[in-house]
């Protein structure tokens, strides 16, 4: 992306970092091996990246929303464990990596992401190292957190998927499925960075519209990138979706429709931000990169 990509990326590298340096010790060896193997396999770092951008968008201190943007990036990596699984999409590489189930075994998997999913939420009762949040925006800023990956956000949006492989659902399931399997947590990061840099409820609200947008944006580049992307350069196998006969935006519309459908959803994104007050360039910078992402 740029250089201040970088700069949020590196940030979130130290606190992932801090974050079990923390707690070893008091974790078993091979347990921690297999939370610590995914966190640190790679990954983009987009969702961490975007909870401190839209932080600082909004005025706020960086500080304030770096335990939550690790604990997101914490429960995504939680996702991808269990996304991998044999009894889900039975994946053997990700992140340019064998899956955690084929390094550690599938118990030891479900472990590592149960781990990672409740270390989430240890962190964002956290207060960050030299910022001071109030305790009522940080109880805001946990339900939402949980409102959006359990059962109504990404939970929901992954037993939806599940239920529509081999079917031949419609447009309707389908956005259902995105909007939630991938679009709530995306979503939240930009909400929750806001509410932790001091953001006023309209302003949350038009982050979590713009979270919105390019949250399912982003799965609809994810399944175009599952067919047109290239396995080495994504740290993960592709043409997946196709052999499991998931429900995917080229499978209902063809590619050209989806990257149309995925370019008006990042325009849509883009015009969400207006009533932000603060410097939105980054948070359209990055949805712009969302639809040209070649991984
Ligand atoms: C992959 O997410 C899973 C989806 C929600 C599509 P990313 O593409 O952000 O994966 P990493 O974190 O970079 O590995
Ligand atoms: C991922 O969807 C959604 C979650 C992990 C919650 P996919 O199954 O399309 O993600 P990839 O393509 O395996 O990364
Ligand atoms: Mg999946
Ligand atoms: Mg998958
Ligand atoms: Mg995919």
């Amino acid at each position: 992306m740029n250089s201040h990509f970088e700069e949020l990326r590196a940030e979130t590298e130290r606190e992932l970092k801090r974050v079990f340096d923390a707690r070893r010790g008091g974790v078993p060896v091979r347990l921690m091996e297999s939370m610590e193997y995914s966190v640190n396999a790679g990954g983009k770092r987009l969702r961490p990246v975007l909870c401190l951008a839209a932080c600082e968008a909004v005025g706020g201190n960086r500080a304030a929303a770096l335990p939550t943007a690790a604990a997101f990036e914490i429960i995504h990596t939680y996702t991808l464990i269990h996304d991998d699984l044999p009894a889900m999409d039975n994946d053997d590489l990700r992140r340019g990596m064998p899956t955690n189930h084929i390094k550690f075994g599938q118990a030891t998997a479900v472990l590592a992401g149960d781990g990672l999913l409740t270390l989430a939420f240890e962190l964002t009762a956290e207060q960050p190292q030299g910022y001071k949040l109030d305790p009522a925006v940080m109880v805001r800023v946990a339900r939402l957190v949980a409102k959006a990956v359990g059962a109504e956000g990404t939970v929901g949006g992954q037993q939806a998927d599940m239920e529509n492989e081999n079917k031949d659902a419609d447009l309707k399931t389908l956005e259902y499925i995105h909007r939630h399997k991938t679009g709530t947590m995306i979503a939240a990061a930009a909400e929750t960075g806001a509410l932790l840099g001091g953001a006023d409820d309209a302003t949350a609200a038009a982050m979590l519209a713009y979270g919105q947008k390019i949250g399912h944006a982003f799965q609809v580049f994810d399944d175009i990138l599952d067919v047109v992307g290239n396995a080495k350069e994504m740290g993960k196998n592709v043409g997946g979706d196709e052999k499991k006969k998931k429900t995917t935006y080229p499978k209902l519309m063809g590619l050209e429709e989806s990257k149309k459908y995925g370019f008006k959803l990042i325009d849509e994104a883009v015009a969400a931000l207006a009533p932000v007050k603060g410097n939105t360039q980054f948070l359209k910078d990055l949805a712009v990169y969302i639809g040209a992402r070649k991984k």
